[in-house]
């Protein structure tokens, strides 16, 4: 039976990404990032997304090269942040991410915001560093249509995934619908709302038909839609739940409930506002 461990989406790359991955943005560095990481691993995931500007690389880094499992079995992100955008810059920030995460290579890099006047440099270098073979695949967060629209057509090279808030409360169905043309992967941020919404009436009342929580509810929709889910805790026992999603499934109804819950939530920074 595929599970956690062996459920992936095919990039556009060559690579596979493991379908679920464990968020650490604001999990604490040092050893809070070690344990959650640690407690991935056990439960079966195979994927840890983390970023420069999370200050948790360095434990990420530890984690998976202390862990039981094969560096070839896992998939570890990072991300380029906004100070370091430009061609020169890009590259030396990658170089110091890999150099925090003491591994030879990555394997998605993106840049983590369309930073305006900035961010076709900054694909440059990471078309750079794909082609020397250290990051294994090279995408973009928080690219809605106009940013994607303006790199199609500057790039030599689709982005593989675009990272992105979605919820079935913020469905961005447009540049879901620009990605899936492109071959683009959609990574879906903040899965769980970050709390918000866990609780909704039509969430509980699905989670309560199918005897799974709230939770695992907005992840299967998820998964069922064939979107990355990166959901983030700190708890073993909820990411293990968080992990949890490949054996029950949402019928039509719960689906098209869910479908119906759009409302623009935005938790994070909107990235509609960015030029
Ligand atoms: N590219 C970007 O700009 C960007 C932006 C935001 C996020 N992200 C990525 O997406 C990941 C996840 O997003 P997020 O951290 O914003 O939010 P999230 O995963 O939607 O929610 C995390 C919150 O939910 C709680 N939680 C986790 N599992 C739960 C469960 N089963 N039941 C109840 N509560 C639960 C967590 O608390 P505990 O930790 O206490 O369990 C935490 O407060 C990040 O870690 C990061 O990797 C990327």
């Amino acid at each position: 039976m595929s599970g956690l461990a062996d459920t992936t989406l095919q990039l556009n790359s060559g690579a596979r990404i493991p379908q679920v991955g464990l968020g650490v943005w604001q999990t604490p560095s040092g050893a809070a990032t070690r344990q959650a990481v640690a407690a991935a691993l056990d439960a079966g995931y195979r994927h840890v997304d983390t970023a420069r500007i999370y200050g948790n690389e360095a434990d990420v880094g530890a984690a998976v090269r202390e862990g039981a499992v094969a560096r070839a079995e896992l998939f570890v992100t990072t991300k380029l942040w906004n100070a370091d955008q430009g061609y020169d810059p890009a590259r030396r920030a990658f170089d110091a991410s890999l150099a925090r995460l003491g591994l030879d290579y990555v394997d998605l890099y993106l840049i983590h915001w369309p930073v305006a006047g900035k961010r076709l440099e900054s694909w440059r270098a990471l078309e750079r560093i794909h082609a020397d073979g250290r990051a294994r695949s090279i995408g973009v967060s928080n690219f809605l249509v106009p940013h994607l629209e303006e790199l199609l057509g500057a790039a030599k090279q689709v982005p593989a995934v675009n990272q992105i808030e979605l919820t079935p409360f913020l469905q961005r169905r447009d540049t879901r619908a620009l990605c899936d043309r492109h071959g683009i992967v959609i990574e879906a941020y903040s899965p769980l709302t970050r709390g918000q919404r866990l609780n909704h009436p039509v969430v509980a009342d699905v989670a309560r038909r199918v005897g799974r929580s709230g939770a695992q509810v907005l992840l299967r929709w998820g998964v069922q839609h064939r979107l990355v889910e990166l959901p983030k805790s700190t708890r073993p026992a909820r990411i293990a739940e968080n992990g949890a999603l490949f054996d029950f499934a949402l019928d039509d109804r719960a689906m098209n409930e869910l479908d119906g819950l759009e409302e623009g939530l935005v938790t994070g920074w909107d990235p509609a506002e960015q030029a």
